[in-house]
């Protein structure tokens, strides 16, 4: 199923969200194979906020996170757990907000302009899943607003689709 995305530029925070969840609840579903509804949600994430640069899952395969569904430019494939910032949410299991990604330990570089990130990690029956990566070109892109709504979108997804 084919569905644009249309989320008013002038809403709040809250309000983009509010939208982008409902449209995201109709948009990925069961029956649709799975990395079609992952595809599906990285685009509308992407289509909806013009400050994510790039917007992807890393998927996890028991041992390390492997790139998955995203939208952006070519990133790496492979991260191991605990290491840059997506492997360290996968590790401690916990949302990461970093607000500049030159003072984070250990980030890993795929895109030199990226400047923050979020992000969320997937965990369903207590097992990882893998994690929910956003990238944005600005600093501080990403605050508790956005960490609220990424949770609650990733949990509809563990909930509902995986
Ligand atoms: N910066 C991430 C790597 C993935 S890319 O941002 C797409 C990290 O440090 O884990």
């Amino acid at each position: 199923m084919a569905e644009s995305i249309l989320v008013d530029r002038n809403l709040s925070l809250d309000e983009k969200y509010a939208v982008l969840i409902k449209q995201v609840k109709s948009l990925v579903s069961k029956n649709d194979n799975l990395l079609s509804n992952l595809s599906n949600f990285t685009a509308a994430l992407k289509q909806t906020f013009e400050k994510i640069s790039w917007v992807g899952f890393y998927l996890f395969d028991g041992e390390k996170l492997y790139l998955g569904p995203f939208q952006g430019k070519v990133a790496c494939t492979e991260i191991k757990i605990g290491g840059g910032v997506c492997g360290t949410a996968a590790k401690e299991r916990k949302t990461i907000i970093v607000e500049d990604v030159d003072k984070f330990p250990g980030h890993i570089f795929c895109d030199a302009d990226s400047k923050s990130e979020i992000v969320v990690p997937i965990i369903k029956d207590e097992k990882l899943y893998g994690v929910l990566d956003l990238d944005s070109t600005g600093l501080s892109s990403f605050n508790e607003t956005d960490k609220k709504y990424l949770e609650e979108m990733v949990l509809f997804l563990s909930e509902n689709i995986l």
